[in-house]
């Protein structure tokens, strides 16, 4: 197994947010999108639920969730402000910026909008590989979730070795821009293995379960 390497926590670079805002994540993000929607058909939640989703990037998920439940409030938070530029342009194009609330904030801090055991759902893709310290998702998922509240979080897992790396690199990045290449092998090489995972929810209040739902991502599921 290779060993982690951490990558730089915030995506704050203007040429990085902008390759990855712009990049086409249709597939794993619509396959994030099918989940949360079977994991609410076992734990439903209000049709005017608040809605977090962490470290949201440019919001193309929070975005399209906001736009398939018409009564959620969503708030979308992430630490980097070039992030933040693109998901203020991607909600006002889909018109939903009347309930897609945008918080400027690095985890753990919690910014003061961010409601105490206030969400009805917690969501959170690919921030996790980013985290110096795994437990400050978990920790942030405990605080932020109202009892019983579904969770879903997705990220990708570390390869087993250099040359099942290099493969993914190859399968789904070849034609993307270096700058959006050199990020996925980083974050590929900053990713936890689902063991990995598994122990870090073991000190999580919240009861989750982790397995591994494609070539390179696993999920995390349950309810505070
Ligand atoms: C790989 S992007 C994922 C974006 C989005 N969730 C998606 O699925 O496309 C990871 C995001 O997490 C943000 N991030 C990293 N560490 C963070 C922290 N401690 N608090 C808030 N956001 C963070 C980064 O700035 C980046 O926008």
């Amino acid at each position: 197994m290779i060993p982690r390497t951490p990558e730089p926590e915030l995506m704050d670079e203007a040429e990085q947010a902008r390759a990855y805002a712009e990049a086409d994540f249709d597939e794993p993000n619509a396959a994030f999108i099918e989940r949360v929607e079977a994991v609410l058909e076992a734990h439903p939640v209000p049709a005017e639920a608040r809605v977090v989703d962490l470290g949201c990037g440019p919001a193309d998920i929070a975005v399209r969730l906001a736009e398939r439940h018409p009564g959620w409030r969503v708030d979308a938070i992430d630490g980097a402000a070039a992030m933040l530029a693109h998901a203020k342009r991607a909600a006002d194009a889909a018109g939903v910026g009347d309930r897609l609330r945008l918080v400027r904030g690095r985890l753990p801090e919690a910014p003061s909008e961010v409601p105490v055991g206030g969400y009805d759902l917690v969501l959170s893709n690919s921030l996790l590989h980013h985290l110096p310290e795994p437990d400050v998702l978990w920790r942030t998922i405990d605080r932020i979730a109202r009892p019983g509240a579904p969770i879903v979080v997705m990220d990708l897992f570390r390869p087993e070795d250099e040359g099942t790396l290099d493969r993914l690199v190859e399968t789904y990045a070849a034609d993307a821009p270096p700058v959006l290449r050199r990020d996925f092998r980083a974050s590929l090489h900053a990713a936890f293995t689902v063991e990995e995972v598994r122990a870090q929810l073991g000190a999580c209040a919240a009861s989750l379960e982790v397995r591994a739902c494609s070539d390179r991502h696993l999920l995390v599921r349950g309810t505070r």
